[in-house]
This record gives C-alpha cells, sequence and structure tokens, in this order.
C-alpha cells in the first residue's frame, strides 16, 4: 500500500522519525516539494543524522530514494549531503537514488534575492535563506533552470544568459547590489551536473513501473499543512504545496496512487519562522519546552517558538489531507507539566470560532478557547503500548482523538528509532 506521511502543524512535526520507521516496509520514498529549507533529525544507535533534501529513508540499506520533480534542489546541497553519509560509511549509489531531471535548480541568485527580498519586506516571512521562494517563483515565471538542463550545456547556457540578464538588472536597479558573471556560475553548474548525472532521470516513469511491478512508495511531505502555499497562514508560508495533493503534482502519480495518508503532529506546536500563532506560550513554558523538546530548527539552527496544542490548525489539516492515521511525536516532552491545554476554539471580537479560519486578522488577534486537562508528572519514555502510558496522558490522546475526529496510531516517547508505541 502506498502512503503519504505529512506534517499538520508548521513543520519540524518529527516526519523524519516516522519515515524512517515506514520506510522500512516501503521500497521507495519520495520527496515532491520543498528543498533544502527542509530539515529532518533521524536518531540511530545515538548517532544523529539531518537530511534537508535526502529522504531519511537512504538510511535503510536497499531502500530506493526519489527526489521528484516537485522538489528545489541546490546541487551543491545535495552534493554535500551525498559525502556527509559517505563519511558516516553510507554509500549513495545511483541504484538508490533518483533525481528528476523535471526539478528545479536553486541558483546562486535565488539565494541572494531571498535575503534581498526579506529585506525589503515590511513584514518578513522569516525564511530559511535557502533561495527556495525564488526558484519557485522562476519556476512559475517559466525562467527556471532544470536538473536535466544541467545535463546539456547549449540549454544551461542559454538559460543562464537570459536569467542573468534580467538577475543583473534586479541586483543593480532594485537592490543597489553587484550581480553575477556568467562563467563562473555556467562552469560550476555544468560540474555538478556531471557528478549527479548519474541519479538523473525520469522518475514519473520510475515510479510508474515500480508501481507496476507491485513495489510500496511513500511519499514524504516537507513543512506542514500551515505552511502550504495555498492553505497555509499565508503569506507565511513555504513557495510548495506541502499537503498530501502535492505529491500527485511534484512526483507524477496520480492521486489513486495514495491510498492512506498519515498526519505527523508533535503533542504541542512549534513554528520556526514569523507569522501568527495563535496558541504560543507567553510565558516561561516557551524557554522550558524549547530545552526540553530540543527546539531549534534543524536548517538554521533558529529558536523554534512553541505553543499547546492547537486542535483547529490539526482538524483542518485533517480534512485537506484526507488523513486516516495520526501520530502524535514528542509526548514525553510534556512528562513533567501539572497542566496541559488544547485550544478547541478561537474567541475573536465576540465570536467563537471552531474551525481554522481564512481570514489572517482573525488568525493573529484570536484569543484561544482552551480546555484544561491534568498532566501526568511521569516519565513515558519506556511507555510501549498504550496501556503502559499514564492514564491522565492517555486521556491526554484520547481527547485529542475526539477533536481531531481521527484515531493516533503512533505515539513517540523520545528520539531514538524505538521510542515509540504503535497501536
Ligand atoms: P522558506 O521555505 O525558506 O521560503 O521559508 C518560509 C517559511 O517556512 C519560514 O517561516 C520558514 O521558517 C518555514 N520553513 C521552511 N522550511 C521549514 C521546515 O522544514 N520546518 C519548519 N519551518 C520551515
Amino acid at each position: 500500500m502506498n502512503i503519504a506521511v505529512i506534517g499538520a502543524q508548521w513543520g519540524d512535526e518529527g516526519k523524519g522519525k516516522l519515515i524512517d520507521i515506514l520506510s522500512a516496509d516501503a521500497d521507495i520514498t519520495v520527496r515532491y516539494q520543498g528543498g533544502n529549507n527542509a530539515g529532518h533529525t533521524v536518531v540511530v544507535n545515538h548517532k544523529v543524522y539531518v537530511f534537508h533534501l535526502l529522504p531519511s529513508a537512504i538510511l535503510h540499506p536497499g531502500k530506493v530514494c526519489v527526489i521528484g520533480n516537485g522538489v528545489v534542489i541546490d546541487p551543491q546541497a545535495m552534493l554535500a549531503e551525498i559525502k556527509e553519509l559517505s563519511a558516516k560509511g553510507l554509500q549513495v549509489t545511483a541504484n538508490r537514488l533518483k533525481i528528476s531531471g523535471r526539478a528545479h535548480v536553486v541558483m546562486p541568485y535565488h539565494r541572494i534575492l531571498d535575503g534581498l527580498r526579506e529585506s525589503k519586506r515590511k513584514n518578513k516571512i522569516g525564511t530559511t535563506g535557502r533561495g527556495i521562494g525564488p526558484c519557485y517563483a522562476d519556476k512559475v515565471t517559466r525562467c527556471g533552470i532544470r536538473m536535466v538542463d544541467l545535463l546539456n550545456p547549449r540549454v544551461l547556457k542559454a538559460k543562464l544568459e537570459d536569467n542573468l540578464s534580467e538577475k543583473n538588472d534586479t541586483f543593480h536597479k532594485v537592490y543597489g547590489q553587484k550581480g553575477f558573471g556568467f562563467s563562473a556560475i555556467y562552469q560550476e553548474y555544468l560540474a555538478y551536473g556531471k557528478k549527479l548525472k548519474p541519479y538523473i532521470t525520469d522518475t514519473a516513469i520510475f515510479l510508474y513501473e515500480a508501481m507496476q511491478r507491485k513495489k510500496t512508495i511513500l511519499f514524504e511531505g516537507a513543512q506542514g499543512t500551515f505552511l502550504d502555499i495555498d492553505f497555509g497562514t499565508y503569506p507565511f508560508v513555504t513557495s510548495s504545496n506541502s499537503i498530501v495533493g502535492g505529491a500527485c503534482a511534484g512526483a507524477g502519480v496520480p492521486p489513486m496512487a495514495i491510498a492512506k495518508a498519515i498526519a505527523c503532529v508533535k503533542a504541542y506546536t512549534t513554528r520556526v519562522g514569523e507569522g501568527p500563532f495563535p496558541t504560543e506560550f507567553s510565558d516561561d513554558l516557551m524557554e522550558r519546552i524549547r530545552t526540553k523538546g530540543n527546539e531549534f530548527g534543524a536548517t538554521t539552527g533558529r529558536p523554534r517558538r512553541c505553543g499547546w496544542f492547537d486542535s483547529l490548525l490539526v482538524r483542518y489539516a485533517v480534512i485537506v489531507n484526507g488523513i486516516s492515521e495520526l501520530a502524535i511525536m514528542k509526548l514525553d516532552i510534556l512528562d513533567e507539566l501539572p497542566k496541559i491545554k488544547i485550544a478547541v476554539g478561537y474567541r475573536y471580537r465576540g465570536k467563537i470560532y471552531r474551525e481554522f479560519p481564512m481570514d489572517s486578522e482573525v488568525v493573529c488577534d484570536a484569543e484561544p478557547v482552551y480546555e484544561e486537562w491534568d498532566g501526568w508528572q511521569t516519565s513515558t519514555k519506556n511507555a510501549r503500548t498504550f496501556t503502559d502510558l499514564p492514564l491522565n496522558a492517555r486521556r491526554y490522546i484520547l481527547r485529542l482523538e475526539k477533536l481531531l475526529k481521527v484515531g493516533v496510531k503512533y505515539i513517540s516517547v523520545g528520539a531514538q528509532r524505538d521510542e515509540i508505541i504503535v497501536r
């Protein structure tokens, strides 16, 4: 059965760990959107692996990883990740990694433009600075450079010349900055093409043929539903469709190819970057949870903002992603708290909202309506079955199931691969 795993909050829900577990049973793991703005941390035998572009499934020998056409690839970052794994004793061979020739390439000017555009904005997004937005913008304005272009010097030359002429104008005239010369970038990117050539292929055909042979596929969403370009807290979002629907366009598979969608959520909420966050902690809990949960961005190291679980947010994600199972991650981080809150509504100008609102003003200024539950104040780290959990932890999970109208299948109680309950 082909499964998709997505984040139901603002990213960093712990998808890396779940995908690491699920990919053991899948033949192929596919990334379909985002780029090296993502960061998945997986801990195996106390060794920490951080992935930005490669699916964490690469840790399982014999499994194939696919980077779909919907991903934007910084070739330098991709090669660095491959090199780092090889230094840790894991060879990423061409039969284990397939990169779509249709995936767009993050160019040096994208990274610079990302920073310059941020600097001009009154309301900053707080991007990761990896050039993701400008790269997707070029894709949509039809001037982007694709991975397959790195293999064709004539096409790369023509596209790069066109791009530099326009981008350099922007650098000079809008930002008063020096532009880029052609030769250095051209040579650098041709060299990346040579190194990555063994991996570049038509991944839609690869996946089609794999499905014909009854191979199972895991679709790995990056970021989270509320960073999705359409359904997120726009404009404080990333530039791709991180919802399950994004997998069809971003991998070149039909909707019927995805049999089940699992949403990953934290037992609380975090967000990195700017934008509304109704249940954000305003007191010493912020520091406490951030420290205990090690809530610092895997990509930029920025401290993550932390807050209570928001059931409006996650219920909305359940709806737009067609979620049939939930994975609740990092339950152990709440172990010591005497009281735990869940947002069950938003109050704004005398009105109570029970569904996540579209209007950004409401999301920004609403006051959450909370339910307060007793904490369990016992370690959950060694729980391996649902009944191992303290009563109040079980009550918390059961309440979330009721609010979200979907069952919780996985409960993670620690960073290690085996610190998880599967119901
Ligand atoms: P961008 O994707 O770099 O353009 O950043 C846009 C927004 O998405 C910023 O708020 C980032 O902090 C956030 N973001 C992007 N990727 C991730 C991720 O993998 N986890 C959490 N937040 C992310």
